[in-house]
């Protein structure tokens, strides 16, 4: 499972890319905002950060627009998958994109049919957005089950990428469910690494170990 971070804050992002663990980075307008950065600046430096797929999202609404602006930011690396909203609009930019050769990953997913359509219109990837959909009290991990089966039903080969992720709960349950990536908050990246009994026993064996005192070298 590829695991992606969702971020602009290159600084963050820097320190998490060191563990090796971090696969990509996924982005969207609300982040861009939040980074208080011009967006095609930004994303260059992810590109210059992570060598794996760095979603970049389109702002227009229309389809011409949709294509202007993707076919700006594929330019900006090889790397860069152009991040498309699911609209009737978006999935005919994204059946362009496809023919151009242009990475998609075709975002706002919050439903199968929606995904269906996505595959057919040859997304490279889908973000099935899992906490905004438990938010409103739908079952968000159920989507990616769903998904799953019919993308294995037809042979697909859009990846399904679990995003809207709020927890470590999330991340295992979204692989358990098949999603091929999930895209990570910072915060929540970092607890993967945690568990209070790794903490609790690497203490005890710590002490243990200093009371033999011994050295291994
Ligand atoms: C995914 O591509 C989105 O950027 C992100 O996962 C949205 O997460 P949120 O619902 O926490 O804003």
């Amino acid at each position: 499972m590829q695991l992606f971070l969702d971020t602009t804050d290159t600084a963050v992002l820097k320190d998490l890319a060191a563990t090796g663990l971090v696969d990509g980075v996924t982005t969207n307008p609300t982040l861009i905002a939040r980074s208080g950065r011009n967006m095609l600046e930004v994303i260059a430096e992810i590109c210059g950060i992570v060598g794996g797929p760095v979603s970049a999202e389109v702002a227009s609404m229309e389809t011409a627009g949709m294509l202007a602006e993707g076919r700006k930011l594929a330019a900006i690396a090889p790397n860069i998958v152009v991040k498309v909203p699911l609209t009737r609009d978006g999935l005919i930019a994204t059946r362009e994109f496809a023919a151009e050769g242009i990475q998609t990953n075709v975002t706002l997913c919050f439903s199968a049919s929606q995904a269906l359509l996505a595959a057919k219109a040859g997304a490279s990837y889908i973000s099935p957005f899992i906490g905004r959909l438990d938010d409103v009290g739908a079952a968000g991990m159920d989507l990616i089950a769903e998904i799953r089966a019919i993308y294995d039903n037809y042979d697909f080969d859009t990846e399904i990428l679990a995003a809207s992720i709020r927890s470590p709960a999330h991340v295992a349950q979204a692989a358990m469910a098949g999603a091929d990536c999930a895209t990570i908050p910072p915060d929540v990246f970092a607890a993967l690494f945690k568990h209070p009994l790794t903490e609790r026993g690497l203490q005890q064996f710590m002490a243990d170990w200093k009371a033999t005192g011994q050295s291994i070298l």
